[in-house]
């Protein structure tokens, strides 16, 4: 794999700059959104209140836990815009998720977040490797979700080509690709395996492709998984990472040259992990509750917002700005068996790990008697699906769940073909349990 280190010079002097000029900005900045957040959205002007705090009281960063935290459902009682800090004529855009639980939540932009958006956008996607005059391949959905156009202006800002793709159409994804000759692809790693298995139906080689980085987020994915798709089209993956109530695709955005972990852009998001029960501040280095404040949105300022992503705070490596650990799951991901906690990511390791298994997954929650169970659906690889290897795989993945992860699950293996393909971020779990 070629070496796609960005220049020194061509990196953003903040991206560099002391930990006491980024602690400094950051307080400077964080002064200004909370007093932002508090003259402008009447939520936060009563919880500060209530809470007895006042953006005036600030005078170091740590004193930011003492304000209350921001939750999703708040987002949904002020549907839509009741969150806004600026007249809804200011809002540039709006983005909102999908919304298969309850109503959608809804964000807003204005003209100064989608600049600063952009610039955030052309970070990342230079912090993976891309240069001005690449041509990248976005496969993000286009639309609400903010994946498709947050990739999009990042691409156009960094001065590269952008072909917007958008999901869906896997056999054109594949021609693009080979026409195009494209140097990168954005797109979510589970679709990048759906477009793999497509390359192979076609009979082309995905290692002889243009490509050579994909920047993969918006689902959690492992190194398991990375290796897989890094092998499979001999290109480097890097890890975007993004929540649309702080930005969308670039929050923090993988180093091409280390791999080890988003670098958080602090100094437009400032992180804090916390313990999920208590909601007690953590030291770096401890794995919690990702909660983000941001210092510099102008339209929907959120002050410390529980993302429930679990991860844990690094430092800086190839940058100044700390990293995050590569998120392993979310609290609501999070299946617990006899008492032991899963999370798909975990079954994600141990069926890449299996020898004749397709990279494909889905985990099944049922309830066998009083005690909920879990079923794990994968399929052979298309050159190995006789019956022997089926049950030497289904041994196999048993027992490594068993000795890695704790649990006792059925394992379904299947013939090729079988297994729901993700058309954007993957359903890992389906839950067959009976409501309550
Ligand atoms: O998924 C934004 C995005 C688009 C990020 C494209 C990266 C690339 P939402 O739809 O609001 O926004 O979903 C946000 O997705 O809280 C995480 O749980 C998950 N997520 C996003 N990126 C990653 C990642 C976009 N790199 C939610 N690893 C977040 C693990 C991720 N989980």
């Amino acid at each position: 794999m070629e070496d796609l280190t960005p220049k020194k010079t061509d990196l953003d002097p903040i991206e560099i700059a002391s930990r006491d000029e980024i602690s400094a900005l950051q307080l400077d900045r964080l002064k200004r959104s909370l007093r932002h957040a508090y003259d402008n959205v009447p939520m936060y002007k009563k919880r500060f209140d209530e809470a007895g705090v006042h953006p005036d009281d600030v005078t170091s960063l740590a004193d930011l836990a003492k304000f209350p935290f921001t939750y999703k459902n708040d987002l949904r009682d002020n549907y839509p815009f009741g969150l806004f800090a600026v007249p809804r004529s200011q809002i540039a855009r709006i983005h909102a998720s999908s919304g298969t639980t309850g109503k959608p939540t809804v964000v807003g932009y204005t003209k100064a977040d989608l600049e600063n958006w952009a610039d955030l956008g052309a970070r990342s996607f230079r912090a993976a490797g891309v240069r001005r005059g690449d041509m990248v391949h976005n496969a993000y959905g286009y639309g609400l979700f903010t994946g498709g156009l947050g990739a999009h202006a990042g691409i156009e800002r960094l001065g590269a080509t952008v072909v917007p793709v958008s999901g869906g159409m896997t056999e054109r994804q594949v021609t693009l690709i080979n026409d195009f000759k494209p140097d990168a692809i954005a797109v979510t790693p589970s679709y990048m395996l759906n477009i793999l298995e497509q390359f192979h139906k076609q009979g082309l080689d995905p290692r002889a492709t243009s490509l050579k980085v994909g920047i993969f987020g918006a689902e959690p994915w492992t190194d398991a998984m990375r290796r897989e798709v890094e092998e499979a089209f001999d290109m480097h993956a890097v890890d975007i990472y993004g929540l649309s109530e702080i930005m969308g695709p670039g929050v923090a955005n993988e180093c091409v040259e280390t791999k080890d972990g988003p670098v958080i852009w602090e100094d437009h998001f400032y992180p804090e992990i916390i313990n999920p029960e208590t909601g007690q501040v953590l030291p770096d280095g401890e794995m919690g509750e990702l909660v983000f404040t941001t210092l510099t949105k102008e339209g929907l300022p959120m002050i410390r917002y529980r993302t429930r992503d679990l991860s844990r705070l690094l430092p800086g490596t190839a940058r100044s700005m700390r990293r995050m650990e590569k998120i392993t799951g979310r609290s609501d991901d999070m299946m617990i068996l006899r008492g032991v906690n899963v999370f798909p990511t975990q079954i994600e390791e141990q069926v890449m790990a299996t020898g004749g298994l397709a990279p494909y997954f889905q985990v099944e929650l049922y309830r066998s008697g009083r005690m909920d169970a879990m079923r794990v659906h994968v399929e052979m690889l298309p050159d190995a699906s006789d019956d022997a290897s089926k049950d030497a795989a289904a041994r196999m993945l048993f027992k490594r769940i068993k000795d890695v992860v704790g649990v006792s699950t059925e394992v379904n293996v299947q013939d090729p073909g079988r297994v729901e393909r993700s058309q954007g971020k993957a359903r890992r779990v389906v839950d067959n349990r009976p409501r309550e």
